[in-house]
């Protein structure tokens, strides 16, 4: 007995099958690691974004693969903020892979109400789930989330910081029309101060060869700390219609504004009716996050180049895949 287990005999060089082996499952931890949160699209690596796109197709493909990919997983959905489609698409994601569900959507209800701090909710809620998808209104809300927390935390909206999983299936939705996110051309237009999703589609962006132009009235532009320096600002889209691929409609985001006076002169700045849609070209699509209030005439819907309700479904693909990445 003694023999067999002493140290002696484990004194061997390590085959080279197993270093290989060993690199790999290194390299594919660091991967995990890296998307051990969602916190910010900056996190992610063009080769990470890619690998995510893949996954989501094969999903779309093929749902009934990953039946059970997830089954004895339970994801906390914690809403802090109204929300229709990121919380359902991340539910339906999480049911698709077989999890369990538990959250609110209406934190008057919970402990918050009460003064608890949002560090303690994340820590007591870390003994009930595997991982959590966390909308809140403070910017930075799903960092501090994060530093509090021991499992996964998703960012489904930090105020008017990030919406990185909403980059992620918007550039899921154009990939599948344009087949690339090369050599676009990306128009952005409304409320680009507080709208996180155009925050965080343009940080991705970034990876790659895209232009882009920015529209809004002036107080509502591009805060600089997203700005570059080739991104291109207009006030109208008139310059720029008939070379947009992407036409990125956002909502100006009434819950940001203190004075709502101010909200009402600008929330009808830019509308895009079918008179207007004529400006746009044949190979255009008009994307929204939605909801949408008054800037998308309900009078496009059945325009071919409107997306944005597939644009909305395609947020249960992608969520699936992120899920994925995260807890399998
Ligand atoms: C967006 C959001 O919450 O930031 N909606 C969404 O998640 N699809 C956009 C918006 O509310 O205007």
């Amino acid at each position: 007995m003694y023999e067999l287990h002493h140290p002696t005999l484990l004194h061997r060089p390590i085959p080279h099958e197993i270093s290989f082996l060993t690199l790999f499952i290194t390299l594919q931890g660091l991967f995990f690691y890296a998307m051990k949160h969602c916190i910010s699209i900056a996190q992610f690596s063009r080769q990470d974004i890619e690998t995510l796109l893949q996954k989501a197709k094969d999903i779309k493909l093929s749902p009934q693969n990953y039946s059970l990919s997830l089954l004895n997983s339970i994801i906390a959905m914690l809403f802090f903020e109204p929300s229709t489609r990121t919380r359902l698409s991340h539910e339906s994601a999480a049911l698709r892979l077989g999890a369990r569900v538990i959250g609110f959507a209406d934190s008057n209800t919970t402990s918050a109400k009460k003064g608890e701090t949002l560090e303690d909710t994340i820590r007591v809620i870390n003994g009930y789930a595997d991982a959590i998808v966390m909308r809140h209104p403070e910017p930075g809300a799903a960092q501090r989330a994060a530093t509090a927390s021991d499992i996964p935390i998703i960012n489904a909206g930090d105020g008017s910081n990030e919406h990185p999983t909403q980059a992620l299936l918007d550039l899921f939705t154009i990939q599948e029309k344009f087949g690339t996110l090369d050599g676009l051309h990306i128009t952005f237009v409304g409320d680009l101060k507080y709208g996180r999703t155009v925050h965080s589609l343009i940080k991705a962006f970034s990876l790659f060869h895209v232009s882009i132009a920015c529209v809004s009235p002036s107080l509502l532009k591009l805060p600089d700390t997203i700005k570059t320096t080739d991104i291109k600002e207009y006030e109208t889209w008139d310059e720029v219609a008939q070379t947009t691929d992407v036409l990125y409609m956002t909502r100006v985001q009434e819950e940001r504004f203190d004075d709502k006076e101010e909200y009402n002169q600008l929330k009808e700045n830019y509308i895009l009716t079918s008179q207007e849609a004529e400006k746009f070209s044949a190979k255009t699509i008009f994307m929204h996050p939605l909801p949408r209030v008054v800037e998308l005439s309900p009078d496009i819907d059945s325009d071919p180049r409107a997306w944005y309700f597939k644009q909305a479904h395609n947020g249960v693909w992608m969520r699936m895949a992120i899920l994925l990445h995260i807890l399998s």
